[in-house]
């Protein structure tokens, strides 16, 4: 059993060596990842990549527990993110209560939410309950409902300035780290230097303190929509199918199993 990465290796980084991340929602696929990336989060992205739903709005505490221990038995390097899903940080104590049972019930080692001012005091308290919270701005999965669609945020200079201050808040509130997505890159560029904690990125730009992609988009799996900042890494959905299409037609013709795989 290795050690993970903690909180203050972390920090450390900032400025000097990228922060690797990349999701992860079983145990499978962790123990891949593990040796190669800083951290693993636990998005709430399951809820489209590994349930098939059209965004992150219904994944249940219950559901992102089950996974975070799937992904914590198998993360022996890596720190592990934890994403607090839709509706679960509303107010300071029902965020706590998550909060603690994300902690408790799993091995993680910090939260994610989403949101600048409106939610720091919620930060605060939480950070105050021995929590390290990852704040989450820019574009906001969970606001996909509320505000009609996914967009880029940080296009006008007035936008700029309210993701930058939004940063400072969490700073300030105790957030230990922040997500920036889908902002341009300038936008990340200057939160980057405005605060003194690891900023990560998606679709933020290369100045981010480190990056983080979904495993599936990467790795060529889910092809639904491909945004912009995904870089493909792997076509793993076409070695899958063709792999998938070889054992159909060798059971299909009786050719497997042969000798080599009979007792
Ligand atoms: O749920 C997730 O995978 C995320 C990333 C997009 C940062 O929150």
């Amino acid at each position: 059993m290795g050690h993970r990465i903690t909180l203050k290796q972390l920090q450390k980084m900032k400025g000097k060596e990228k922060i690797v991340m990349i999701t992860a929602y079983d145990a499978l696929f962790t123990s891949i990842f593990d040796p190669y990336v800083d951290m693993i989060l636990v998005g709430d992205s399951l809820n489209m990549s590994f349930s098939g739903r059209e965004d992150t709005i219904s994944a249940t505490i219950d559901q992102m527990i089950y996974h975070a221990q799937a992904v914590c038995s198998k993360a022996e390097k890596s720190f592990v993110l934890f994403d607090m899903p839709f509706g679960t940080y509303p107010d300071k104590e029902t965020a706590l209560k998550n909060a603690v049972r994300a902690y408790q019930e799993t091995g993680v080692d910090a939260i994610k939410l989403e949101g600048g001012r409106e939610k720091s005091e919620i930060i605060r308290y939480l950070s105050e309950n021995a929590i390290a919270v990852f704040g989450h701005i820019g574009l906001k999965p969970q606001s996909v409902r509320s505000e009609g669609g996914y967009s880029i945020k940080g296009k006008s200079e007035a936008e700029k300035q309210e993701i930058i201050e939004n940063a400072l808040l969490l700073e300030e509130a105790g957030a230990v780290a922040i997500i920036i997505e889908g902002v341009k890159p300038d936008v990340a560029e200057a939160v980057t230097s405005a605060v003194s904690i690891p900023t990560i990125g998606i679709g933020a730009g290369v100045a981010c303190d480190g990056q983080v992609l979904v495993w599936s988009d990467m790795l060529g799996f889910f092809d639904e929509f491909m945004p912009k900042f995904v870089k493909q890494y792997l076509d793993g959905g076409s070695l899958v199918k063709e792999a998938v299409q070889n054992y159909a037609s060798e059971v299909k013709s009786g050719k497997f199993p042969d000798k080599e795989y009979t007792y």
